[in-house]
């Protein structure tokens, strides 16, 4: 899936074993591509899947000495068709000659190491094998931010935002207001780095869709969007519950933290819940 070649840059087309036509001249340019960018990681999708069983790729990889580690896939009709069509914005339809059972659009794909496609190029002419060349050179060289590992990171920050706040207080239950205010403010840099980090993730690696079905998924959803609604609300809460902190308001600083303490609370754990309930 997609997410298994999260980290990794790669190239990807749509041909199919039978394929007399454009398959063999994107194959041959692939390896082209192989011979030169051996880092790179190479996908073919099967528009053929009625014909192209895991067993017939593995014996045209081998008729065709192609590279063992090149990943050949296939689904259903229905699923490549879509894959070629939403996903990748590329023709694909059923052929009306024998000898061209379907018909597919002769593109490369370059995919960088978050997901994102970067530019689709023909393989019927040397400029467009000059442009992908181009883009995949400059694809390589940017950097490999770990983006995977971010939702792990997200719900540690969330855990030591409950954390803190917790600890924080007991403190001032205890009458010690100097570690009260350390742990609160220690609570307030963990969600404002959250913060950070999720808005990173989210952009690189999107929205990860519930795939959890009957009473589990209401749960799921009434927690995400209560915890969506108050996160937002912390914020302003947040800020002006400190603020009234240093301004020594010591009365109205703790009438709003009545509010803001059950309410971040809640948001700090149900994100962890959230992670534990995706993942
Ligand atoms: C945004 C983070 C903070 C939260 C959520 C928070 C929360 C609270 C809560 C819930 C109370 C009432 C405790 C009780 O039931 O007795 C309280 C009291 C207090 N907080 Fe904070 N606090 C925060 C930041 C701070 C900071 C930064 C300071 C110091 C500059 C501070 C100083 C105090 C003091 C002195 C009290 C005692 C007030 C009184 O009882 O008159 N707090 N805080």
């Amino acid at each position: 899936t997609r997410k298994d070649l999260l980290g990794r840059v790669w190239v990807t087309g749509f041909v199919f074993t039978r394929c007399a036509g454009a398959c063999p001249v994107m194959m041959s340019k692939m390896y082209g591509l192989h011979k030169a960018f051996p880092q790179v990681t190479y996908v073919a999708f099967s528009v053929d899947p009625a014909h192209d069983t895991p067993e017939v790729l593995s014996a045209y990889v081998k008729n065709n000495s192609l590279p063992a580690e090149w990943l050949f896939a296939t689904g259903t009709y229905d699923q490549m068709q879509s894959l070629a069509k939403d996903g990748f914005k590329l023709s694909m339809g059923p052929g009306s000659r024998p000898e061209e059972p379907i018909i597919h659009s002769d593109r490369l794909i370059v995919i960088d190491r978050y997901g994102r496609q970067r530019g689709s190029f023909t393989t019927a002419d040397m400029d467009g094998m000059a442009r992908l060349e181009e883009t995949l050179k400059r694809v390589l060289a940017e950097p490999s931010i770990p983006v995977t590992k971010l939702p792990t990171v997200n719900a540690f920050l969330n855990g030591f935002a409950g954390f803190w706040l917790i600890v924080g207080l007991i403190f001032i239950k205890a009458k010690k207001p100097g570690a009260h205010k350390a742990c609160m403010l220690a609570a307030l840099a963990s969600s404002a780095a959250f913060l950070v980090s999720y808005l990173t993730a989210h952009h690189f690696l999107g929205s990860t869709p519930y795939r959890g079905q009957g009473a589990l998924r209401t749960v799921y959803f009434t927690i995400l969007i209560s915890h969506t609604i108050l996160a937002a609300l912390v914020v302003p809460l947040a800020l002006v519950t400190v603020y009234r902190a240093f301004r020594a308001d010591f009365a109205r600083h703790r009438a709003i933290a009545t509010w803001t303490f059950p309410i971040w609370l809640y948001v700090s754990v149900t994100g962890v819940v959230i992670y534990f309930m995706l993942y």
